[in-house]
């Protein structure tokens, strides 16, 4: 028994699942067992990773498979590092692994990595003979808390983030915390911005407690880590299954995303990093609601303490062009009758979706944001 093992499930009713959250997960069968008892019914396994996960963490989900049914055809799949990556380009090079198995309709594809290879990962699943089962195995702080859960699945174009997708929810999230001891500081920092997130958009207790335990979140303290992945998921977890498809409240957890998204486009995939983009986006976010009289901007100021207390950006880029955000910023997904759909707040814990906002009002602060 783990003693460290969290779990708690989405409940999709028949496509709901388990999250498992813990130290040593990757190399506990047992776990495995349970977690995958009916997901991996057929003969072929793909691993998708990327060249800094595989050769750290591959040959121990290898070994479990292995373990778990020696009869399995099982194959890596290493793709390099990075949102420049997430691509069409990569989604055809993993159907061609796919092929080179021989996968079947009952197949099986494993995402071993961040947000780039869950995202990546779980679209080939998607569209793979119309959908086969797939399993998160989340190795950043940003996949554990966020994008393993929930289903969204995607590959971006030059033109814009995720705006090829699908939902399509895993079968098993498998969180093991051990990995996060090699995870980059800067990485670590970015996931930073996806915790925080959740309590600015609707827990100001949580909000509190990430005040309290930001140095020990920072320090890697195991036991502040845990509680603090378990919080986020059973949130999400919560959200997603009240609005798998995001016709309402799900929308909410895009607070800071459209700006975050135009930042990532405008700046090239990679240079500003997720979760930097969507803590700039945040305050940007934050700040436009209290120029339109939302909120207040002592508000503002507390998200942009916690956001600098966990060494994250908080302005745009020097030299980043106010239009060319904008004009990336009409292309997101939220968006309604050509108009601009934003998630803004009206202070801690109360985020909430702005519909026709003023572009004017958008521009000046994409102005005042340098
Ligand atoms: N689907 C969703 O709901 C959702 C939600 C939030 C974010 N996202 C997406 O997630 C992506 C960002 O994910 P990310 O921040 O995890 O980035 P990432 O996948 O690029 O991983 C960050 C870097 O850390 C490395 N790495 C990962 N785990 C490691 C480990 N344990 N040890 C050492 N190195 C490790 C990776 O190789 C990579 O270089 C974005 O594309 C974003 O759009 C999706």
């Amino acid at each position: 028994m783990n003693s460290t093992l969290r779990e708690l499930r989405v409940e999709l009713g028949a496509r709901s699942y388990p999250i498992r959250i813990g130290a040593g997960l990757l190399s506990d069968i047992d776990g495995f067992d349970a977690a995958t008892r009916d997901v991996i019914r057929g003969g072929h396994v793909l691993i998708v990773s990327d060249e800094h996960v595989a050769p750290l963490y591959a040959a121990s989900v290898q070994y479990v498979l292995h373990r778990h049914d020696a009869h399995l055809k099982t194959a890596l799949f290493t793709l390099p590092a990075g949102e420049a990556h997430k691509s069409l380009d990569s989604a055809a090079k993993i159907f061609a692994a796919l092929a080179d198995l021989q996968a079947s309709r009952d197949a099986c594809v494993i995402a071993l990595g961040g947000g780039v290879i869950g995202d990546l990962a779980g679209f080939a699943a998607a569209c793979w003979m119309r959908g086969i089962a797939f399993i998160q195995m989340p190795t950043t702080l940003l996949a554990m808390v966020d994008s393993s859960v929930g289903g969204k699945t995607g590959v971006d174009l030059p033109q814009g983030k995720n705006l090829i997708g699908a939902f399509h929810q895993p079968r098993a999230v498998i969180a093991d915390t051990d990995t996060l001891a090699t995870l980059p500081e800067r990485e670590l920092r970015a996931g930073f911005a996806e915790v925080i997130k959740y309590g600015a958009l609707g827990n100001a207790a949580f909000f509190a407690w990430l005040d309290s335990n930001a140095e020990a979140l920072q320090a890697r303290d195991s036991g502040a880590l845990a509680e603090c992945i378990a919080h986020c998921c059973a949130q999400k977890a919560g959200i997603v299954a009240r609005d798998e498809n995001e016709r309402g409240e799900r929308a909410l957890l895009n607070f800071g995303h459209t700006f975050g998204h135009a930042l990532e486009t405008v700046c090239g995939y990679g240079n500003l990093l997720h979760g930097e983009a969507v803590a700039i986006g945040m305050c940007l976010a934050a700040r436009l609601s209290a120029r339109l009289g939302m909120s207040a901007a002592a508000d503002t100021a507390r998200l942009h303490d916690l956001l600098a207390r966990c060494g994250l950006p908080t302005s745009i880029p020097d030299g980043t062009n106010a239009d060319a955000l904008l004009a990336a910023m009409r292309l997101d997904k939220k968006n309604a009758g050509g108009r601009l759909r934003l998630i803004l707040w009206r202070g801690v814990g109360r985020a909430e979706i702005a519909e026709a906002v003023d572009e004017s009002a958008i521009r000046a602060e994409l102005i005042a944001a340098r």
